[in-house]
């Protein structure tokens, strides 16, 4: 089998990746390890970008996300009691848009079959094998076949934080910068309408949480919990009792309940790796850098590193021959870990502003609320904070 892009992973990356590839007439073969119904109903991010809406509706999958999706031109920051309004729209021009990532990935995979481009699910043993020379190869099994061979000449790893990818580069070739919170987010899925319009992040004594949306009846809410929490230790009323506290506020706030679909446990990370690519493997998304969700900017992220990867690979193919053509290939990586270096920063930034942590003494408290008082007070920090909230310059 011989393909030009081997993309491995169907997430995000992976899936945009192939459409771009697709629109630019590049050949491509995508390889998954879970079926086509586990990616399309794995609960994770929902806050697009604005950038990210532009890309996906270039791409041509953003029909349903320009009818079901939430636009929002804010966000609350709730501490001491009170509710403060960022308005991202008169400080930046620019909004958010709350459409969950299953859907994206819905989108994405509806795309690639109507494409009628090869998409595989339930592919085992994937691996890859010269990466640092110009032949290029893949290695997997589709569900209970014999090894499949897949020539090409370039792999894009898209697989993930714990894929293979990044782990067949070696270690003497890549550095890693790593952080790891004392912290996790109890996340939730629930069958009730959002008590808020707009997204409330909320800093308490007792902890973080997050009101967040997935439509006009669905909420998902997050509460910052312990890394090894269990969630039988979570029965559902004990949920919602501790979102009410900790999202109440001196006025009264009333957090309506109701059935909980999906509940689940986050680690929070910071961690990249560079560079992002080994010879004629490139790394894109979480499979390279993994950020905290506080900043709302995994996907994003993803969505950003592979805008610039179909970029150089267009300018790869569109070139003639010579050694030029590989002058975009070969900048991606330092294109794409100077946006995410800043990403790194505004994660890790909003996260120890919104987290309690042991470590923390009364000195800490009283830092994060006069940074709070001030983010909410001067527009010069809240133009700061509404700029990387709604994203960075992508490529
Ligand atoms: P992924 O979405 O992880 O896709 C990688 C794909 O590769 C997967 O489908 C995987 O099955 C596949 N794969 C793995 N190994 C192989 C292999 N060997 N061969 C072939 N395929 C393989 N971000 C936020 O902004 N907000 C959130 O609330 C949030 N919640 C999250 C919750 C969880 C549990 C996780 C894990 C992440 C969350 N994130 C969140 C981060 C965000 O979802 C990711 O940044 C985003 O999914 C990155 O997309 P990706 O395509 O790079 O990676
Ligand atoms: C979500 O809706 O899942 C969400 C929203 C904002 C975040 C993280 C997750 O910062």
């Amino acid at each position: 089998m011989r393909t030009q892009v081997a993309i491995i992973g169907a997430g995000p990356a992976g899936l945009l990746l192939a459409q771009l590839l697709h629109l630019r007439g590049i050949d491509s073969v995508v390889l998954e390890i879970k079926s086509r119904h586990y990616i399309e109903h794995r609960v994770r991010a929902g806050v697009l970008e604005y950038q990210t809406v532009d890309i996906l509706n270039a791409a041509g999958v953003g029909e349903r996300m320009m009818r079901e999706g939430l636009r929002h031109t804010g966000v609350e920051l709730r501490f001491a009691g009170r509710g403060h309004r960022i308005d991202f729209g008169a400080l930046t021009g620019h909004g958010l848009t709350i459409y969950g990532q299953q859907e994206v990935v819905k989108d994405l995979v509806a795309a690639r079959v109507a494409s009628a481009r090869p998409l595989h699910f339930e592919v085992t043993d994937v691996s890859v094998h010269g990466a640092d020379t110009d032949a290029p190869e893949v290695r997997f099994r589709e569900q209970g076949g014999s090894q499949t061979v897949l020539q090409c000449d370039f792999i894009a790893g898209c697989d993930g934080f714990h894929g293979v990818c990044r782990s067949s580069i070696p270690e003497s070739v890549q550095r890693v910068f790593e952080r790891v919170y004392p912290f996790a987010w109890l996340g939730i899925l629930a069958d009730v309408p959002p008590a808020s319009d707009e997204l409330i992040y909320a800093n308490h004594e007792l902890g973080f949480a997050l009101l967040s949306m997935r439509s006009p009846t669905i909420s998902r809410l997050y509460l910052q919990c312990a890394p090894d929490e269990s969630l039988e230790e979570w029965p559902d009323e004990r949920i919602w009792s501790e979102l009410a506290t900790r999202l109440s506020t001196r006025e009264g706030f009333d957090l309506p309940m109701g059935p909980i679909l999906q509940k689940g446990v986050t680690p929070m990370r910071s961690f990249v790796v560079e560079p992002m690519q080994y010879g004629r493997l490139f790394l894109a998304g979480d499979s390279a850098h993994i950020v905290p969700p506080t900043g709302a900017k995994g996907m994003n992220s993803a969505v950003a590193d592979v805008y610039v990867l179909s970029d150089a690979l267009g300018h790869y193919y569109g070139c003639a021959t010579g050694a030029a053509r590989m002058d975009k290939l070969n900048s991606y990586s330092a294109r794409c870990l100077r946006r995410i270096w800043k990403v790194q920063r505004f994660s890790w930034w909003v996260t120890t502003l919104l987290h309690r942590s042991e470590a923390d003494n009364d000195f800490d408290r009283r830092r994060q609320l006069a940074e709070l008082d001030y983010l909410t007070t001067s527009p010069a920090a809240a133009l700061t904070f509404a700029e990387n909230y709604v994203g960075l310059p992508m490529g």
